[in-house]
């Protein structure tokens, strides 16, 4: 299976913090928010990885990750010329994903829960074997206005999707990590843009619904999905990072140490790259593992 980050759009809700770089690029506590996006990919052993950047970005962000080859994954770069849309992904990914399958991460989303690897294992192993089709993620949210939101029948089968709606059916909101079998890319090219010009992701989801192949797959209380879309959710989620690296003297979305635990890099280079941060926390906890 292979991956995508979509780590393009303008970020101008967050301006003027994001006026000189990517949100994207923008710290989550200690380490830029694209490691956590990167993270979740590796922890599901997807490692032919592709990021969509907007044109400006593009070079910092090939100055952040370079090839994946210190990691032992393999990263390339594609440029979103205009905030197409969410499943204009599929489209300029076209060729990266050939005949494979592939998992979508919004560059802004951060997952963090017990289990969720081996959930990541699973839903990836089910696309690949085709069990499934399609593989989504619902998540209980106060204010399910601002996403995609999942509709369930009283025997909880999803009955609908809807993009920001302005009377929501539930409070589950459909999160920004995506599974699709090869068909992702023919179902994009038949996506018409919607009111506010984009190629939605929810209207993509809405074909597969409607072939009854889409799966939603709950992400429970003791899950946390952190949205990075304002100011106050920005330093929540750098808050929340600090306090679970404090308390558990484990850190969250270290590239490196996943690398190392998903047996991507050996020792030798594990130890290699904590020598590049040789004199800081960062590097001394990658040398302690
Ligand atoms: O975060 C989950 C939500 O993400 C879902 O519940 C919604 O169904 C989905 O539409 C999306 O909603 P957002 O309003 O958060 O999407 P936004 O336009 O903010 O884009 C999310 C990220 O993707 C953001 O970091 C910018 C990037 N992006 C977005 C578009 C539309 C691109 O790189 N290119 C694009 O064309």
């Amino acid at each position: 299976m292979k991956g995508i980050i979509l780590a393009g759009g303008a970020g101008t809700r967050l301006y003027p913090a994001s006026l000189p770089i990517s949100k994207i690029l923008l710290p989550i506590y200690d380490k830029p928010m694209i490691y956590y996006p990167l993270t979740t990919l590796m922890l599901a052993g997807i490692k032919d990885i592709l990021i969509i950047t907007n044109p400006s970005d593009l070079e910092n962000f090939k100055k952040t990750l370079g090839t994946g080859e210190e990691l032992g994954i393999k990263i390339s770069y594609k440029v979103q010329e205009v905030p197409r849309g969410i499943a204009d992904s599929f489209i300029i990914a076209e060729d990266f994903i050939g005949k494979d399958s592939v998992a979508l991460i919004l560059g802004d989303n951060i997952f963090h829960g017990f289990g969720f690897s081996s959930m990541l294992k699973n839903v990836c192993e089910s696309i690949e074997t085709k069990k499934a089709e399609a593989v989504v993620f619902g998540y209980q949210v106060k204010d399910p206005k601002r996403f995609g939101v999942v509709e369930f029948d009283k025997n909880n089968k999803v009955i609908s999707l809807q993009e920001k709606p302005r009377y929501p059916k539930s409070n589950f909101a459909v999160t920004g990590l995506y599974f699709y079998n090869n068909d992702v890319v023919k179902y994009a090219k038949t996506l018409w843009p919607s009111w506010r010009g984009e190629l939605e992701i929810t209207d993509l989801n809405n074909i597969y619904l409607k072939k009854k192949t889409l799966d939603v797959e709950i992400l429970g209380r003791g899950f946390a999905w952190l949205d990075t879309g304002t100011h106050e959710s920005l330093l929540q989620a750098s808050n929340f990072v600090q306090s679970m690296e404090i308390n558990t003297d484990k850190k969250i979305a270290c590239i490196e140490e996943v690398a190392y635990r998903m047996g991507f890099i050996d020792k030798k280079q594990l130890n290699k790259l904590a020598k590049k941060f040789a004199k800081n926390d960062y590097g001394k906890y990658i040398a302690s593992l």
